[in-house]
């Protein structure tokens, strides 16, 4: 279908249910919906035609689905974009709905959980929880994403050592059928048990059942002390002994990261900052306590662990815009290299085998004559391996290398993707990883919940 052929009786359909400003054709309107932050080398392309609405109740999307659904229209569920699978890329003719306009926020302080519509953004809900006295750990990278994207992509990031990723947060959760109806599942609960969680369902399923309007999400106790650790190490090895053996001392930090010097540079220069410490091999760690002796003492111990393991030193941050600062620089290392490469990785092993995969994607580089750097959340087994643009070798090559990282995952007894989901980009490669039965039996859950195949195609079960 091209542009002329555009049906208008559903624009017009979709102004009569949102009101005419919320319906968006005209294509510099829309054209910033259109991507997310998927490298461009595999991005895909949008459909020529895509009418955007942005709703500002549920009733609104309900009314949007059970019309889309009833003249089988594909909908797009946006969230904040900064996703790198692709999944919220409206593929082919349809509607993309925004849930920006449904941002409300309300924190309940006596049940430690926030209230949040699917448009609220990752920087909404941190400093909600903040104001109300309470916080929200979670960080993966760019705080414009949308509370609805981060549940559709269970997404992690770095602080997600300690208390967990997205999944481990959503405790209740409103969404909205094809059909039109709206479910709440779930609620403000700790312990719920009534039979098959359609809950979790939802969480990581990336826009394919239906849409996510609002949340229950659970929050924590302020941590009253937080350090930033920054610890250079002349060997990629011995920094990944001691990140080992920290975890194995009983302290869980909030976050546990790997980075090598390169990346790090690059992205200092890039956000033009300076980053504390030289060394080829960087652990970058937060702990938060709710003691001072907690938190001297995990810095004592991590500090001893790393020099016993030839660390060069240990940098502690603890000023509250230091310790940003290093978070910033870390969130800004995919924004640094981007540029560069075909694709970014987020392959998952268990965690004590993350060394093994390092050795391996070093193997793999060496064998194609590339360079793959890396950096990750090591505390959590998942790695992020590039591949570097490679004058005169295009997508073929980068194929033959991301198919050898996967590999060399799966020997490990890992997955594909531990973070960024599978999204458009790695559906053709989903089976490698998941058996035929696994495929079969969620290609079934898609059609109970939308029969029509309009939710979100192209994304998990084709
Ligand atoms: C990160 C994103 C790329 O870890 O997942 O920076
Ligand atoms: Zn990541």
């Amino acid at each position: 279908m091209d542009r002329d052929e555009r049906p208008e009786d559903i624009v017009k359909a979709l102004k009569s249910i949102v009101g005419s400003q919320w319906v968006l054709t005209e294509e510099t309107a829309i054209e910033g919906y259109l991507r997310d932050e998927t490298p461009e080398a595999i991005r895909p392309h949008p459909a020529p035609w895509v009418v955007l609405v942005k709703p500002s109740k549920v009733q609104e999307v309900s009314e949007i689905l059970r019309l889309a659904n009833s003249r089988k229209i594909p909908v797009f569920p946006l969230g904040g974009r900064t996703g790198l699978a692709g999944a919220a890329i409206p593929v082919k003719p349809g509607i993309a709905i925004s849930l920006e306009r449904m941002n409300r926020i309300e924190v309940d302080l006596e049940n430690m959980m926030a209230v949040a519509e699917a448009g609220a953004t990752l920087g909404d809900l941190i400093k909600a929880a903040e104001e109300g006295g309470l916080s929200f750990p979670l960080h993966p990278g760019d705080e414009g994403a949308q509370i609805g994207g981060l549940i559709a992509t269970n997404a992690g990031g770095v602080r997600a050592v300690k208390h967990g990723i997205m999944r481990n947060f959503v405790k209740g959760l409103e969404v909205v059928l094809p059909t039109g109806d709206v479910l709440n599942l779930g609620g403000k609960l700790i312990k719920n048990n009534m039979g098959y969680s359609l809950l979790n369902l939802f969480i990581g399923s990336e826009g394919t059942l239906g849409v996510i309007t609002k949340a229950v999400i659970k929050l924590l106790p302020k941590a009253r002390y937080t350090v930033t650790l920054v610890i250079p190490f002349e060997k990629r090895r011995d920094a990944l002994q001691s990140a080992q053996l920290i975890m194995r001392t009983g302290i869980i930090p909030l976050a546990l990261e790997y980075m090598e010097w390169e990346e790090i540079e690059r992205t200092s220069r890039h956000l033009g900052e300076a980053w504390p410490a030289k060394g080829k091999a960087q652990l970058l760690i937060i702990l938060s306590e709710f003691t001072e002796e907690g938190l001297l003492q995990g810095c004592e111990e991590i500090s001893k662990i790393c020099e016993d393991n030839h660390a060069l030193e240990t940098l502690i941050a603890e000023r509250k815009e230091e310790q940003d600062r290093i978070l910033r620089i870390r969130s800004n290392l995919y924004t640094a290299i981007k540029p560069y490469v075909y694709d970014i990785l987020d392959v998952t092993v268990p965690p004590g085998r993350i060394r093994d995969l390092m050795d391996k994607v070093d193997a793999i580089a060496e064998k194609y004559g590339t360079r793959i750097p890396i950096y990750g959340h090591i505390g959590d087994g998942n790695l992020h391996a590039h591949i570097w643009k490679e004058e005169g070798r295009g997508l073929e090559f980068a194929n033959k290398v991301k198919k050898e990282i996967y590999e060399a995952s799966r020997s490990l007894g890992g997955v594909l993707t531990g973070e960024h989901g599978i999204g458009k980009v790695r559906i053709q490669e989903a089976h490698l990883a998941l058996g035929e039965k696994e495929i079969e039996l969620i290609r079934a859950i898609k059609g109970v919940f939308d029969p029509n195949g309009i939710m979100n195609p192209g994304t998990i079960a084709g």
